[in-house]
Parts: C-alpha cells; structure tokens; sequence
C-alpha cells in the first residue's frame, strides 16, 4: 500500500507540521551534495590562476600506478570584514586547504585568528570569516553570544540547536528557556549575564560535536572567556566543563564542586560546572542538583562583589 503524495497546500502544510513535531527539522536533497567541494571550488575560483609551469617540470596527468596524486592545495580564505588572514598573521601555515575537515593547520589558524581579535567585535568578525570548520557550512548563522559582555556571570553551554541556529542567539529555545527560570532563581538575567557556547555552529541534526570540531572551535571561546573577563564563569553540561576546564571526568561528578578555568593569560576564573538545560529536561529529579550549583554561584558573586 502506497500513501497518497500530499498535493494541496493544506496538505503540504499538515505533512510539514507532521514532521515538525517529529523533530525532522533539516530538508536534505534527494541526493548527497559535496558542501565543501563546493566551497573549495569556490575559494579556487578566487584565486588567480597560476602560471603553467615549465612543460618538464609539469606533472603526468595520470599519477603512475600505486601513487596517490598530491591534494591541490587551495589558501586561506580572507576574512572580508576584518580583512584579516592568514598571510597577515606572523608564523601562519603560508598554505591550508579550506573548508576541508578540520586539521591542525585550521586549528592553528584558530589559534591566531582568537589571539588577535582585541576585541568581542573583532573576535565575533574573525569567527564569522573563518572557514576552518566544517560545520559552518551546514549552518545558518553564527551564534556568537547574548547577554551582557560585561556582566559578572558567563556562562557557556555546548553547541548551538534548531532554534538558536535560526536565531543567531544561544539558549533561545526549550533549553533556553528553562535557563532563562534558572537564572531569574538567582536574581539574573540576560542583562546581567553574558551567554554563549564552546562550538558557535550548530552541528547538522543536533549531533555531538567531534573532538576535531571541538578542538578547532576551542580558541575562540577560550579567547571570548578571556575577553569578558568575568568574575564567576558556569561550564553548562558535559562537553563545556571537559572543554574548557581540561577534564576527562563526567558532568555528574563534575557538579556542583569549584573548578579554575585558566585563559591564555595566566587569569584563573571560577568556575561551576553543572547540569546541561536540556538534560534537566529530560531528567527533571537533578533540577534540585543544578539549583545548589546556582545557589553557589550566587553566594560567589555575592563574596566577590
Ligand atoms: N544547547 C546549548 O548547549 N547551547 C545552546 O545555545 C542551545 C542549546
């Protein structure tokens, strides 16, 4: 038995709304579409071509049998609004192939791009020209941060969803919401505190950022901590405190206790880990575990005040 193809709008709505609510919120194409061939092509056509080598000196068109032929090698693509790029940073690999998977050559670059950003502007402008990370090919905006850059309280979660992807914010959604009670609980919000996430795109479909895209990302949050400087940072879940304060152990031990986030600078912020939003959602018997965390951090920025 075949179902019948939706065919009137209200159909095509109804079969939409069904999806919806089934949590299908990425349209894929029928067929699989190469993202970052498509972006190295782009950056390729950027460049000027290269004069053609001397006819010996030029390679066979076929590599002989069991060589594998050298990867074309595209350059760092310029970042147009800050007109920062790798050429112009001391020391950078002179060449990297964009928007391929994650490598230490982009993580390098990351690494410059964050150390030379003197500002949360200049530092939102080099993440949204950097093209180092493949994720940003499959999202819809940076989500950068919200809330109060110079706030007491900042606090970092994981990687943007569904919503905060759409929004360009973080925690907008379920989650977002629910921090959003968490915070009012200890008299702050989104102007007294300063928001944002370890990855600042969002992965497709919600999956776990890969430790390549983790490690790739990780200068620019380290850089943003280092840039609001601020007195009490929250690590909100698993992947934030394992990141950030260099731990392999799980959130539920975690919790709850004073760790030290180091920036680059030698400046040793407090640090809460705690429970992840979402998985107080789903788990809503720890809410009263991530509500001491709180507590804790009101009683801390109270001490430091
Ligand atoms: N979960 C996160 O970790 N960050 C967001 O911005 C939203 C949900």
């Amino acid at each position: 038995m075949t179902a019948a193809s939706p065919s009137t709008p209200a159909e095509i709505a109804e079969l939409l709304a069904f999806y919806a609510s089934a949590g299908v919120d990425d349209a894929l194409e029928d067929a699989p579409i190469n993202r970052f061939a498509e972006a190295a092509a782009k950056s390729a056509e950027r460049r000027p071509a290269p004069a053609a080598p001397p006819r010996d000196a030029r390679p066979e068109s076929r590599p002989a049998s069991g060589q594998v032929p050298e990867r074309p090698q595209a350059s760092v693509p310029a970042t147009p609004s800050s007109g920062l790029d790798a050429r112009n940073i001391p020391d950078a690999p002179a060449r990297i192939p964009a928007a391929t998977v994650p490598d230490e050559a982009q993580a390098l670059l990351a690494r410059q791009l964050a150390a030379s950003a003197s500002t949360l502007e200049e530092l939102r402008q080099h993440m949204a020209g950097f093209d180092g990370c493949n994720l940003k090919f499959t999202a819809k905006n940076l989500v950068f941060a919200d809330g109060n850059p110079n706030a007491d309280l900042m606090l970092v979660g994981e990687a943007p969803g569904r919503d905060e992807d759409l929004e360009g914010l973080p925690f907008v959604g379920r989650s977002g919401r629910l921090l959003d009670r968490m915070l009012a609980a200890i008299g702050l919000d989104r102007n007294s505190a300063y928001i944002a996430n370890v990855i600042p795109w969002r992965p497709p479909g919600n999956r776990t950022p890969t430790p390549h895209e983790t490690e790739i990302c990780r200068p620019f949050i380290e850089r943003q901590i280092e840039l609001v400087n601020p007195k009490v940072l929250i690590n909100l879940g698993g992947p934030s405190a394992k990141t950030l304060l260099n731990t392999t152990e799980g959130i539920l031990r975690l919790r709850g206790n004073w760790r030290v986030h180091t920036t680059a600078s030698g400046i040793a912020i407090p640090a809460m880990p705690t429970l992840h939003p979402a998985y107080l959602l789903r788990t809503p018997a720890h809410k009263k575990l991530a509500w001491r965390d709180f507590l804790e951090v009101k009683a801390k920025l109270k001490g430091l005040a």
